[in-house]
């Protein structure tokens, strides 16, 4: 072979790889990434309680399913008074879940399948079982006795100030050791770190790097905008009304999203960077376009996907603000990928919370394709992909969630959205084999389940990985740009993915419980063709011939190329 074309096929063999690699370094861009409650997927050892192996065993799914990650909610070792969240030893596996050897096997036959792993992470507080805190309460004068939010209460003996914990009550705990208060956000058993601290973070970022040593991509951060508070420790203004536990309601402009939270947001980047393609996805209930915008950073310095729970918790089928929310994502974010999001281990199922009881079929798969189609990263919660519902315990003695208990019958708690994964139609719905389940596997799971869904090309399940099949192979549906269309229709969204060459894709979602009729004029959008070629509808007969003729049913949902 002539040495120039050596040379010629060198380079191409070295463009194409660093092409790869550039592109893998970015692979969360328009990714799926799959939640599992490690306690509710699969269990392994008949114990009742999901552990990592039975995650192992489900990857096929997964793969099945077409999701780029998983993240898996804590399985450190943990006293579990909130499942996980509360933490007592960051760089261990807690027995129940299994062993370092089944963490290391599970990530390595997730890569076999292509799917990443990331790890919660949960830095605003510890578990109070915590080495550092035992020897942060034990005196005001040990090594690590800055480690927490330590204050003196008032005179009078009361806490230092009403900062109500999210979980209810006082955030301020009184620890006789100390003869102070600490401070806690959640439950009293997870105490916060003072991430004003430098030997707090260096001690938290050694633990991320462990974790990224092991091969995990990432990282989602446990409520991260809540790592600081007020330092002079001001009275919260009280809101309106009373929240579950009836504490009066407070604005929490001094125990959340304070500024700090950034500098460590940079840092936080500038140690995942030290291993490339890693991701930091954030917990971030923000109310408003800008406040989630600047959790990107201002060089894009900081997380690469903060969630945008404004779309997916709206909880009203309203087209408009749904409308709304998507153009903000569009243009309020400069550029960057939002991170939508539906459906979480702490909130009620969509079914319970946009389901009218008639329509929740079609409205699961609207929401689905609300979720799938534009230009997001996605979040699917495991069991979403089946139409799963919240089943509240019905007896406070029942109740898992230490919240559930403290607020019932008003606040039952978050069990009736972490039950068992139903499999199949098998004992324990094919999660277990054990007697009883830690929380009881649902009631309809004979019928709503893995292996009766896959069975039935009309399931929801079949929806779900035809959608994300289409939005990995589709080149509009993966690379193409936003361009909203009728955008004052009051029900319809219809919106395109256009790429370069003019190619569209056009997605029209009906969020009225009447049929509409859509008419479009696409003149002003660059794109000529006006027929229509479906890919996927919610229903097999909705397939309009053209642009100017889509006639919807009632949260009917469609998605076609135009030629
Ligand atoms: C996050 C978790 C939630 C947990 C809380 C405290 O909101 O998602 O489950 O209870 O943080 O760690
Ligand atoms: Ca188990």
């Amino acid at each position: 072979m002539p040495l120039a074309c050596v040379r010629t096929l060198f380079l191409i063999a070295v463009s194409a790889f660093s092409l790869n690699a550039a592109d893998d370094s970015n692979w969360w861009k328009h990714a799926v990434i799959y939640e599992i409650y490690p306690r509710s997927f699969g269990d392994s050892n008949g114990d009742g309680i999901g552990d990592l192996n039975g995650i192992t065993q489900h990857l096929d799914y997964l793969k099945e399913l077409g999701v780029d990650a998983i993240w898996l909610t804590p399985f450190y070792p943990s006293p579990q008074v909130d499942f996980g969240y509360d933490i007592s030893d960051y760089t261990a596996i807690d027995p129940e879940y299994g062993t370092m050897a089944d963490f290391d096997h599970m990530v390595a036959e997730a890569k076999k399948r292509g799917i990443r792993v990331i790890n919660d992470m949960v830095l605003n507080h510890t578990s109070d079982e915590h080495p550092w805190f035992k020897e942060s309460e034990s005196s005001r004068t040990n090594p690590k006795a800055d480690w927490y939010v330590w204050r003196d209460g008032k005179a009078n003996g009361q806490p230092p100030n009403n900062w109500v914990s999210i979980f209810g009550h006082s955030a301020w705990q009184f620890e006789d050791s100390r003869k102070q208060f600490y401070y806690h956000e959640f439950y009293k058993q997870q105490p916060d770190l003072n991430w004003r601290n430098p030997d707090v973070r260096k001690a938290m970022y050694d633990t991320l790097r462990f974790w990224m040593k092991k091969g995990v991509s990432g990282f989602r951060l446990d409520a991260i905008t809540m790592l600081f508070e007020d330092a002079n420790l001001r009275d919260e203004p009280y809101a309106e009304g009373t929240n579950m536990f009836g504490d009066r309601n407070v604005t929490r402009e001094y125990t959340d999203n304070l500024p700090e939270v950034h500098d460590v947001l940079k840092q936080l980047h500038e140690v995942t960077d030290e291993f490339p393609g890693r991701v930091l996805i954030g917990e971030t209930y923000l109310h408003t376009p800008e406040d989630l915008a600047k959790m990107y950073g201002a060089k894009n310095d900081e997380l690469q996907l903060p969630m945008d729970t404004q779309l997916g918790f709206l909880n009203k089928l309203s087209a408009p603000e749904f409308r709304s929310i998507l153009t903000d994502a569009e243009t309020k974010l400069h550029g960057n990928t939002p991170l939508f999001v539906f459906e979480n281990h702490d909130n009620k199922r969509l079914i319970d919370r946009y389901g009218d009881g008639v329509h929740n079929d079609a409205i699961a798969r609207l929401l689905a394709v609300l979720l799938l189609t534009p230009r997001d990263a996605a979040l699917i919660y495991e069991g979403q992909e089946l139409g799963v519902v919240d089943v509240d315990p019905k007896r406070v003695e029942d109740v898992k969630d230490p919240i559930g208990r403290l607020g019932w019958p008003k606040e039952k708690g978050r069990d009736g959205e972490r039950l068992p994964m139903p499999w199949n139609a098998d004992t324990d719905a094919g999660f277990s084999t054990a007697k009883s389940t830690w929380l009881p596997v649902s009631p309809d799971y004979k019928t709503v389940n893995v292996s009766v869904e896959n069975r039935n090309p009309n399931s929801l399940l079949s929806f779900y990985k035809a959608l994300i099949k289409l939005r990995k192979q589709d080149e509009q549906l993966r690379d193409g740009e936003f361009v909203g269309v009728d955008v004052d229709n009051p029900n319809v969204i219809s919106f395109l993915r256009k790429t370069k060459d003019g190619k569209a894709v056009l997605v029209s979602m009906n969020f009225s419980s009447a049929a509409q009729e859509v008419k479009l004029d696409l003149k002003s959008t660059g794109v000529s063709g006006t027929h229509l070629k479906k890919l996927l509808a919610s229903s097999a007969d909705l397939n309009p011939p053209d642009v100017g003729h889509i006639s919807l049913p009632p949260y009917g949902s469609y998605v076609g190329h135009i030629q």
